[in-house]
């Protein structure tokens, strides 16, 4: 593989398996990117029986050979991105000179956090369901221009007032209209002057390292956090993150045009998952959907919450695959359905009032209260798949379920993943 840059991005709303795909494709590349999204991001990856679950480093970071950078599309919260590394370290992961930030990253801070976890509070049954780590605040600050980035932290003073500015901001909402405890100066400020030499040792200029870097032909993961659906534009709003977790924020998220990237890799996993709240049309409850969450150990990696879990719903995914011009699709976890006597797939919805068939997503939240969704359905293959590494040799029910896909989507399954470790996996190209 060669002169390859290849974008990984979630097909549903995130937890698709998009850390061991990166991990296991960092093999073929000199670097991993992380462009948009913040610690609200599990990706989790086994290697020898050993799970790493990374919030804020790029997944590449268990390869040795490959360098890892953080660009300006992100945000990042200094204490538990220190903290990573410190667990990393321990684990004996070689991190100088392989862990870059770009100075642009917007600093998500206390305050951000005290406000996302009051507003959830206030917004009772009409909550979010964040992952109560600020990721939304600290977005809108960038947005409202008045985020302090990593490049502020050269100038005490600076940034110093900034913060001062900043807190008296959120604490006049965090009292007055939440009636929650105020956050302290000092709590924010000392964390700052803690962390701010380590982190201002690892920026680097992100926009000439890349254009550099794509001009020698240096194989490049772009790695998505969270889901398509889950995009602040194009997802399941206002249940969604406050980032674009889509094709588009590769761009805006390191600096670098369309004509840099020439492969677009959609993570999909063979049924839903959600965490959090929101429209979900083929959630199931009682034993298939426990017996997913079991065998698929369907738990949050950021916050441990169970997964909601439902069939895979090909309407949503094609609206995916449509957002992202994806160029192929790695299908994930079909191990998790071997024991399924029947396995639905949702090929269409049905509005409950007119009963008109609808082939397109919902917009508004009383436009997805009045559909169901309608099944074509397969039999299971009720034979083990995990740890297949060939096409051959998967059972004829699950290439039929996978032809499926492929012919509904139209567009190629090049990768199947049958458990979670790097070996689990099917590569059907492999130059992809
Ligand atoms: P991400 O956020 O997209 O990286 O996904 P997560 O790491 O949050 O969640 C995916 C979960 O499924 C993790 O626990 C993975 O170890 C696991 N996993 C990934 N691929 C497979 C697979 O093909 N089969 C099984 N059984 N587990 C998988
Ligand atoms: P990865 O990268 C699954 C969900 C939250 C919540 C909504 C908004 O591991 O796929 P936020 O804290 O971002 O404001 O929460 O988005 N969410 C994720 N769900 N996987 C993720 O990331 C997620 N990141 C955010 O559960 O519903
Ligand atoms: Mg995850």
């Amino acid at each position: 593989m060669k002169n390859k840059r290849i974008v990984i991005l979630g097909m549903q709303w995130g937890d698709e398996g998009k850390g061991k795909i990166v991990d296991l494709l960092t093999k073929f590349v000199n670097y991993v990117v992380r462009f948009q999204g913040g610690h609200n991001a599990g990706h989790s990856i086994v290697l020898n029986n050993k799970k790493t679950i990374l919030h804020m480093i790029p997944s590449g970071i268990l390869n040795k050979n490959v360098i890892c950078i953080i660009t300006n599309g992100v945000v990042l919260y200094p204490c538990n991105f220190i903290k990573e590394i410190n667990i990393l370290k321990k684990q004996g992961i070689l991190i100088k000179n392989r862990l870059f930030l770009s100075e642009s990253i917007p600093l998500l801070l206390e305050y951000h956090i005290a406000i996302d976890k009051a507003r959830e509070k206030f917004c009772g049954s009409k909550s979010i369901g964040t992952t109560g780590r600020g990721i939304g605040p600290s977005y809108e600050d960038k947005i409202a221009r008045r985020c302090l980035r990593i490049g502020d932290l050269k100038d005490v003073n600076y940034f110093q007032n900034h913060v001062k500015e900043n807190l008296d901001f959120y604490n006049f909402q965090l009292i007055n209209f939440y009636k929650e405890k105020k956050v302290e100066y000092s709590a924010v400020i000392n964390e700052l002057h803690k962390y701010r030499e380590y982190l201002l040792s690892l920026v680097i200029d992100v926009h000439s390292t890349l254009h550099k870097i794509i001009k020698k032909k240096k194989n490049i993961i772009f790695e998505g956090a969270q889901g398509s659906l889950l995009d602040i534009d194009h997802g399941t709003y206002p249940y969604v993150t406050s980032s674009n977790s889509t094709i588009g924020s590769v761009f805006s998220g390191t600096g670098i045009g369309f004509s840099a990237i020439n492969y677009i890799l959609g993570i999909v996993k063979s049924y839903s998952t959600r965490v959090g709240n929101g429209p979900f049309p083929t959630e199931q409850f009682g034993t298939i959907a426990d017996s997913i969450c079991k065998i698929g150990n369907e738990f949050g990696s950021t916050t441990g919450r169970k997964r909601r879990i439902g069939w895979l719903d090909l309407v949503l995914v094609k609206y995916a695959v449509q957002l992202n011009s994806l160029n192929g699709i790695c299908l994930t976890k079909l191990d998790v359905l071997d024991t399924l006597k029947l396995i639905n797939v949702c090929i269409g919805y049905k509005h409950i009032k007119t009963g008109k068939k609808i082939y397109n997503i919902p917009c508004t939240i009383n436009d997805w209260k009045n559909i169901v969704p309608i099944y074509k359905k397969f039999l299971g293959w009720n034979k083990s798949t995990f740890g297949i590494t060939e096409w051959n040799l998967l059972p004829d029910a699950a290439k039929d379920y996978i032809k499926y896909i492929e012919k509904i989507l139209k567009v190629p399954v090049v990768i199947i993943s049958t458990g979670p470790a790097r070996e689990d996996t099917v590569f059907i190209n492999k130059n992809f």
